[in-house]
């Protein structure tokens, strides 16, 4: 297309939003800011939030958005790894899950959309 909007590849996004939302949640429940995390179900849940990832990917139409995945990749990728050494400091990688969702609406014109405060 010549003049691929932008608005298009936010529309084609917004299918996928909700179920972030709810895999959110899902980490959230697993305990993977606490002291006892549910690991299996933390690896679960990154492995879902990758496919769904993917599949944003390969539905966007243009370039705008793909530093913001690649981040978002990038956060699952690091809860991935500190779930395998059971590393309680992946709370702070849920952290940057979190901003990686942020950086991504602030840039595309959606503040406060987030899962959790600030
Ligand atoms: C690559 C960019 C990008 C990333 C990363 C991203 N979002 Fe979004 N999100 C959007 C866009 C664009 C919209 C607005 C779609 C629209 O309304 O046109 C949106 C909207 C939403 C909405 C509102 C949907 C609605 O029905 O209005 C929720 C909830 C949401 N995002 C959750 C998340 C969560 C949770 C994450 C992180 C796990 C995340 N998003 C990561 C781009 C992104």
């Amino acid at each position: 297309m010549l003049f691929a909007s932008p608005h298009a590849s936010a529309k084609d996004l917004k299918n996928y939003m909700h179920q972030f939302l709810d895999m959110a949640a899902d980490l959230a429940d697993a305990g993977i800011e606490g002291s006892h995390p549910n690991w299996s179900k933390i690896d679960e849940t990154v492995k879902k939030m990758k496919r769904c990832v993917s599949q944003m990917r390969s539905a966007v139409s243009t370039d705008t958005y793909r530093v913001y995945i690649d981040r978002l990749s990038g956060s699952l990728d690091q809860i991935t790894a500190m779930s395998r050494e059971h590393d309680l400091n992946v709370g702070k990688a849920y952290d940057h899950l979190s901003q990686s969702c942020m950086k991504c609406h602030s840039a595309h014109l959606t503040p406060g959309i987030t899962f959790r405060e600030p």
